[in-house]
């Protein structure tokens, strides 16, 4: 056997230790002590090789833009909203297209491979977006798999050209159908838009992902529709309900009819805690809500549901790094999801689930699957979430595409050791 890589004694998520050998951009053995002359072999041991992290949210049309026009002054959804309706205008598509590379050069370096966005399609100016991030797609295919979803962020029937505009993105090679049927003019405006949005999607055979009930009103009840309609239409594994902030507020015996609906129609659920404890509850006094959606309970009757990051640097959120762990941490908080299986399932909501979401098949850490992984700097999967600690390797569909030494730090005190893991486990070096 001649191998393009030999990765020798990681730890794998479920602990197990094994090496790793990749020839031809795929996984072609996973089992300890392998011996075969390779391109390139490098000892992990003692490191957690992870299938790489997913982001199921974003918005890569507006990330890095942080500050521009203005910064966003209340932190509602709302001024995000306008503050990017000014922004649109300014958009040229060298401009989405430097700040898209340079995002995907950040999640590289953080293991993250693949990443959904929605792009803006409420009008004319917002196509720059589109065609900026269909560009990128194409350029950052080699390593990272970008899939974008149709997004008419004014409102499919609200704003006058959003319809005709989401249609157009779709001609053009848009992935997937999403909405925001919270912002429409009326519940009823809200309703009819997921209807004819997942109708679109089944007479093209494309998944949905729609932002949905990103609101405090335990009114906004989109998601009953948008299960309704994956039921009605067969879509059921392909329909993805991102947010779901208004689930928090709900009455709790009609979440207690709703959740197994979703359940049953193969709904999925993104949370995107970053953003939504940010977001939600910003009109309430005290007590103030947390606004994330009920993710334990969801978790209860078996719904996928996979953490977001939604955004970096952007009108709605002023910080970020594209680090996956980030958000894992923030949902395991929010959540309250402290017990062992909880962390850990925290881990795989950035991992395994999210790749359920996106519909890849060809991903994770088995004999035939493709090589794409992340080796990090920490023991186990909720060590690596207590620590966000560096990447040190990340390879991409057989490739090396980063790669990192360990930072520790260097202490001055006397009489202690003169180095500290940073780690932060009780082994100190030096
Ligand atoms: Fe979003």
């Amino acid at each position: 056997m001649n191998l393009d890589l030999l990765l020798k004694s990681g730890v794998l998520p479920d602990g197990s230790k094994a090496d790793i050998a990749i020839s031809d951009g795929v996984i072609v053995a996973i089992e300890t002590d392998i011996n075969s002359e390779a391109g390139e072999t490098i000892d992990i041991s003692g490191n957690l090789v992870s299938p790489p992290f997913i982001d199921p949210h974003f918005h890569m049309d507006a990330t890095l833009s942080y500050g521009q026009p203005r910064i966003n002054k209340s932190g509602t959804l709302l001024e995000g909203i306008a503050l990017w309706g000014e922004l649109k205008p300014l958009l040229t598509e060298e401009a989405v297209i430097e700040r898209a590379l340079a995002y995907c050069d950040w999640a590289v370096s953080m293991g993250l491979l693949a990443i959904r966005s929605h792009v803006d399609t409420s009008d004319e100016h917002a196509l720059t977006g589109v065609r900026g991030l269909l560009a990128v797609r194409d350029l950052v295919k080699p390593y990272l798999d970008l899939q974008i979803v149709a997004f008419p962020q004014d409102g499919f029937y609200r704003a006058p050209k959003a319809r005709e505009i989401t249609i157009a993105a779709l001609d053009m090679g848009v992935d997937i159908v999403g909405g925001i049927p919270h912002f429409e003019r009326t519940m009823q405006d809200g309703r009819r838009s997921v209807t004819e949005l997942c109708e679109l999607a089944a007479e093209r055979g494309l998944m949905v992902d729609m932002h949905c009930d990103e609101t405090d009103d335990p009114m906004s009840r989109h998601i009953e529709q948008l299960t309704y309609e994956a039921q009605r239409l067969g879509l059921q594994g392909r329909v993805a309900g991102s947010h779901l902030t208004s689930m928090h507020s709900m009455d709790n015996y009609y979440v207690s009819k709703l959740l197994p609906l979703m359940a049953e129609a193969e709904v999925a659920a993104i949370p995107n805690p970053l953003i939504n404890i940010t977001i939600q509850g910003r009109h309430d006094t005290y007590p103030k809500r947390r606004g994330l959606t009920r993710v334990r309970e969801m978790l209860e009757y078996g719904i996928t549901v996979a953490w977001g990051q939604d955004c970096v640097l952007d009108p709605w959120y002023p910080l970020g790094t594209a680090d996956m762990l980030d958000v894992a941490f923030m949902g395991l908080h929010v959540a309250q999801m402290t017990s062992r299986s909880e962390m850990r399932h925290c881990f795989d909501m950035v991992t395994t689930e999210t790749a359920k979401i996106m519909g890849f098949d060809d991903y994770g850490l088995e004999k035939g699957k493709r090589a794409s992984l992340v080796v990090l700097d920490a023991g186990d999967p909720i060590e690596a979430i207590r620590l966000r600690p560096d990447r040190l390797l990340v390879v991409s569909k057989g490739k090396i595409v980063a790669r990192r030494s360990r930072t520790d730090t260097t202490l001055e005190l006397p009489g202690r050791p003169s180095v500290v893991n940073r780690r932060f486990t009780r082994k100190t070096t030096g």
